[in-house]
């Protein structure tokens, strides 16, 4: 069992690079099954939900080799299983990529029930909804969920919710499909548009993604070869411009896109804080108390969920009262049960939080519940007076590269320790 020992009282300085996206990444590997070729993969996120991504691809007869930390090239010409184990599609969410991308493929598959962060009720309707509509069998037991195809046959689908992965499993698995298909009322985070200009590169027909409305006029077939580098992760380019905010310090967060954080910025000048952009790079600094706002979780191009417990930890010790809406998510406000064991002053009823700014947080044993939680959790020690010990890190790990070795040459005090 690993923790992390954090010694607070660290105003954060320094440079910090961001990695590619976990939530692109864990996508585009899946979408390399509907391909038959060699295909290289840069700026891969070294995290372990990418790591299972990468074993279950290998289950099913893909090939992958490591040119570096971050890079793979993988041979998907010889797929020859159709059933990805339950032990390991459990372990995180994205998992339920793999059908999209096999049923565009070969028309069949098995995979285990998705796992991922305990966030409340995680279901899968939207995405078994456009499957069906485009001709698929999908049914669901014993822990799986099974999807047969003879033929998949474009058309037009309205998503009820506006969802992250039923978008990108309807786009997966309509690229390949016989004329066109049309999601309505898509999602338009970053990550589904990288997914769409990853499928573009290797001869798909897709427009529209970032936007409502995303056509995929099906293709007969794809290149044999490739490569292509991941997008920057919004939400690990947010989490250190959180940490720079609540540490009243000064960071230059490099190799991230500026646009995709426009909504943080937003909410990070109107607490006080100040935000340049240098194009590929932002500063972020503060050297004072931030005040306090109110967040209302959204879509993209709204406030991220995935942004919302980094935010709560910086509202903590805000100057003022600040109301926490969280609309995506039935239950992510575990972490201010944490929270206020290092002496926040937080009252969460089913969707909203009401944060009362405390003048000081202290170090204390915490327990992370969530990658995003985890996250949130660390900067609360580093903000905090004294020493907190965070357990259940592999949450972090999950999502995060080297999250420590980031944050110490940042200056803050952690160390890593196996108990
Ligand atoms: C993705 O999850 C992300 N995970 C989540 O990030 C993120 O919080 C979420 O999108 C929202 O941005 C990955 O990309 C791997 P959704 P996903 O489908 O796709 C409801 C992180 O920290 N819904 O956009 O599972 C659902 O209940 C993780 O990186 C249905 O009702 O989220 C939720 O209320 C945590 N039916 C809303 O839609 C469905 O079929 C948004 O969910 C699907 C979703």
């Amino acid at each position: 069992m690993e923790k992390l020992v954090i010694t607070g009282g660290t105003r954060l300085k320094g440079e910090v690079v961001i990695s590619g996206a976990k939530n692109a990444a864990v996508a585009i590997l899946p979408a390399t099954l509907l391909l038959k070729g060699v295909y290289t993969i840069s700026n891969l996120p070294n995290i372990s939900d990418v790591k299972i991504t990468c074993d279950i691809l290998q289950d099913l007869g893909a090939k992958i080799t490591w040119k570096s930390r971050n890079e793979i090239v993988i041979d998907t010409r010889e797929i020859d299983g159709n059933e990805a184990p339950i032990d390991k599609t459990s372990k995180f969410r994205a998992s339920y990529y793999i059908i999209g991308a096999m049923l565009g493929r070969c028309g069949q598959i098995e995979v285990g029930l998705p796992g991922g962060c305990n966030l409340g009720s995680r279901p899968i309707d939207q995405h078994i909804k456009g499957f069906e509509a485009l001709g698929a069998k999908v049914e669901v037991g014993q822990g799986k969920i099974s999807a047969k195809a003879k033929k998949l046959v474009g058309t037009s689908i309205y998503m009820d919710v506006v969802s992250v992965g039923a978008t990108i499993n309807v786009m997966l698995a309509s690229v390949l499909a016989e004329g066109t298909t049309t999601i309505d009322n898509a999602a338009k985070e970053p990550h589904i548009v990288d997914v769409a200009n990853f499928l573009n590169t290797m001869g798909a027909d897709i427009r529209g993604a970032g936007t409502d409305v995303i056509k995929i006029n099906g293709v007969k077939s794809l290149k044999r070869e490739g490569s292509y580098s991941i997008v920057p992760d919004q939400i690990e380019a947010g989490t250190f411009m959180a940490a720079a905010i609540a540490t009243r310090g000064d960071i230059l967060i490099k190799n991230c896109i500026s646009e995709h954080l426009d909504c943080i910025t937003a909410k990070i000048l109107e607490i006080g804080g100040h935000v340049e952009d240098l194009g590929d790079t932002i500063r972020v600094w503060s050297n004072k108390r931030p005040t306090k706002a109110n967040i209302k979780t959204l879509p993209y191009p709204g406030f991220p969920t995935d942004m919302q417990p980094q935010m709560g930890v910086v509202l903590s010790i805000a100057d003022g009262t600040s109301i926490i809406n969280e609309s995506i998510w039935e239950s992510r406000f575990q972490y201010t049960n944490e929270l206020n064991n290092m002496g926040a002053h937080i009252t969460a009823q089913g969707k909203t939080a009401v944060v009362e700014g405390v003048k000081e947080l202290s170090g204390a044993p915490v327990y992370a519940s969530d990658l995003r939680a985890g996250a949130a959790l660390l900067i609360a020690g580093i903000v905090a007076k004294g020493t907190t010990e965070l357990y259940n890190i592999n949450h972090i790990d999950r999502g995060y590269e080297q999250i420590e070795e980031k944050f110490r040459k940042l200056g803050a005090n952690i160390l890593r320790i196996t108990e």
